[in-house]
C-alpha cells in the first residue's frame, strides 16, 4: 500500500499534530461551508488527542460551536459502560461542556439490538447530511478519525467480519467473534466518502501490522480498504509503531 505515513517521537507528538491538524480542517471546512462534521475514533490512543483539544489552550479558539460530532463505531454497550467510546469521550473532552449538547450525535448502543441502534444511528447521519454534503448520495464527513487494531481492524471492521461485505449500508452492527459480541461501526462506503481519514496509530504492538500493511507486503486487512474515494488518508504515527517501517524517522 503506497502511503507516505507521518512519523512522531511519540505519543504525546502524534496526538497534538492531530489537534493541529483538526484546527485547520475545521477552520477551513467553516469558513467554506459553514460546519465541521468529524467522526471520532474510539479505544485509547485518541484519548489525548481529545483532552488536549478540551484543555490545551492552543487549541481554545476550536470552533465547536460550528462543529457535529459522530462516533464512527461503537461498543454494545450503555453510554455509561467502561467499554463504551461515549463514555471515554465523555470523560476526556465532553464533560467541559466545551461542545454544544445539540452537536454530540451518539450510537444508542443501550439498545438491546444491535442492528436497531445500527439503523437509527444511520437514519440521525441521513437526517444531518443533506444536499451538496454528499459524496454520490453517501454522507461525506469533513474528517474521520480512525485507529487501527494489532490485528489490522479500524473502526469495528475486523478481519473475517461480515460487514467488511457492507457496500450500500453506511452503519451496521457487526459480529466480533474474537470478542463475543457485536459492535456498531461504520461501513467502508461511509469511510470511503470522506473528504479526510486521519488514522492515528500508535504503540509498539502495532508495528508488526503496520509492516505489513505499508511496507512492502500487500496483506488483505480491513485497514488497507481505508482509501478515499475523493478525499485524504493521512497516516499518523508514533515511532513506537513505525518501527518496523524501511524509514522510520520524524
Ligand atoms: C474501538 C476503536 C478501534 C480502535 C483500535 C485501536 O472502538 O476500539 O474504534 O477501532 O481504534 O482498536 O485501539 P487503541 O487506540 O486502543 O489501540
Amino acid at each position: 500500500m503506497s502511503v507516505d505515513p507521518l512519523i512522531f517521537p511519540d505519543s504525546d507528538a502524534l496526538a497534538r499534530a492531530a489537534a493541529v491538524q483538526l484546527m485547520e480542517l475545521s477552520a477551513a471546512a467553516i469558513a467554506e461551508r459553514g460546519v465541521f462534521t468529524l467522526a471520532l475514533s474510539g479505544g485509547s490512543t485518541p484519548k489525548k488527542l481529545y483532552t488536549l483539544l478540551a484543555h490545551d489552550p492552543a487549541f481554545a479558539t476550536f470552533q465547536w460551536a460550528k462543529t457535529q460530532l459522530f462516533f464512527g463505531d461503537e461498543r454494545h454497550v450503555p453510554p455509561d459502560h467502561a467499554e463504551s467510546n461515549y463514555r471515554m469521550t465523555k470523560e476526556t473532552l465532553l464533560s467541559t461542556g466545551l461542545v454544544p449538547d445539540a452537536s454530540v450525535h451518539r450510537v444508542f448502543a443501550e439498545l438491546g439490538d444491535a442492528a436497531q441502534a445500527a439503523a437509527e444511528y444511520e437514519a440521525e447521519i441521513r437526517r444531518h447530511f443533506v444536499g451538496d454534503a454528499r459524496l454520490d448520495g453517501v454522507p461525506r464527513f469533513d474528517a474521520i478519525l480512525l485507529g487501527m487494531g494489532p490485528d489490522g481492524h479500524t473502526a469495528s471492521l475486523f478481519p473475517g467480519s461480515a460487514a467488511l461485505q457492507e457496500e450500500t449500508k453506511w452503519v451496521v452492527s457487526n459480529w466480533v467473534e474474537k470478542f463475543k459480541t457485536d459492535r456498531i461501526t461504520f461501513t467502508f462506503p461511509l469511510l470511503n466518502a470522506a473528504r479526510t481519514v486521519l488514522l492515528l496509530i500508535a504503540g509498539a504492538d502495532k508495528a508488526p501490522m503496520l509492516k505489513q500493511v505499508l511496507g512492502d507486503t500487500r496483506g488483505t486487512y480491513p485497514v488497507e480498504r481505508v482509501q478515499p474515494r475523493d478525499g485524504v488518508a493521512v497516516w499518523m504515527l508514533d515511532q513506537a509503531a513505525a518501527a518496523e517501517l524501511p524509514s522510520a524517522s520524524a
